[in-house]
C-alpha cells in the first residue's frame, strides 16, 4: 500500500515537473504551420534539414506556452510550497524544485525549448536515414522530446534516475495517445 502511494506521488510529481515540455510540444503541434525553421535548405546528402514539420511559429508558441506554465508553476509553488512539502516521498525529490521565481522560469525555457530541440533533432535524424516528415520513426517519435527536455532541464534542477526513468516511460505513452488525438482532430495526416 506504502509502495502504491510512493509511486502515485512519484508518477504525479514527474508529470507535473514535466508539463511544461508536454505543453511546449502540443502548442507546436495545435498552433505550428508556416515557414519551416531549416528555411526549406537541403543538407549535404541532398534531403531537408529538418522538413516542413518544423516550424519557427510551432517553436516560438511552443517555447511561450511551456514557459508561462513554468511561470505559473511557480507562483502556485510560492503559495502552496508548504502543502507540496506535507506530500509523501517528498524530501526525494527536494533537487528537482527550483530555488526561486528566475529559476521556475529557467526551468519552463529548458523544459520547452529542449523539448522542442529534441523533437528538431529527431526530425534531422529521420531526415538523415530517409524517412519522410510525418512518417514514424518508432521510439524516436515518442522520445526526442522527452529527452531533449531531460538534458536542458538538468543544467537547472537535479533530476533523481527514478524520476527520469518514469517520464521515459509515461512521456512516450503520453506522447502516443496525444499524437491519436490530433490524428483524429485532423491536426497530423498519418497515425502511428
Ligand atoms: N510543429 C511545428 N513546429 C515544431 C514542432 C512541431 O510547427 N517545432 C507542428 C508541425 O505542424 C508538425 C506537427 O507539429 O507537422 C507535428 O510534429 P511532429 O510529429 O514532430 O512532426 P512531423 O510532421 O511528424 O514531422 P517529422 O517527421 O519531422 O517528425
Ligand atoms: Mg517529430
Amino acid at each position: 500500500m506504502d509502495s502504491t502511494i510512493s509511486f502515485i506521488s512519484l508518477l504525479a510529481y514527474a508529470l507535473y515537473f514535466m508539463l511544461p515540455a508536454y505543453l511546449a510540444n502540443v502548442s507546436a503541434l495545435a498552433f505550428g504551420g508556416g515557414a519551416p525553421v531549416d528555411l526549406k535548405k537541403n543538407f549535404t546528402d541532398g534531403r531537408r534539414l529538418l522538413g516542413d514539420g518544423v516550424t519557427w511559429r510551432g517553436t516560438i508558441i511552443g517555447i511561450i506556452i511551456g514557459t508561462l506554465i513554468a511561470a505559473l508553476q511557480g507562483v502556485i509553488f510560492m503559495y502552496y510550497g508548504d502543502v507540496f512539502a506535507m506530500l509523501p516521498g517528498w524530501t526525494n525529490l527536494a533537487g528537482i524544485i527550483p530555488n526561486g521565481y528566475g529559476e521556475w522560469i529557467l526551468l519552463g525555457l529548458a523544459l520547452s525549448g529542449g523539448a522542442l530541440i529534441g523533437d528538431a533533432a529527431g526530425s534531422f535524424l529521420k531526415r538523415r536515414i530517409n524517412i519522410e516528415r510525418g512518417r514514424p520513426a518508432p521510439f524516436l517519435d515518442q522520445l526526442d522530446f522527452v529527452i531533449g527536455a531531460l538534458i536542458l532541464a538538468s543544467i537547472v534542477v537535479t533530476i533523481p534516475l527514478s524520476v527520469i526513468i518514469l517520464i521515459i516511460i509515461f512521456s512516450a505513452i503520453l506522447h502516443l495517445a496525444a499524437n491519436t488525438i490530433a490524428y483524429l482532430l485532423g491536426l497530423k495526416n498519418v497515425w502511428y
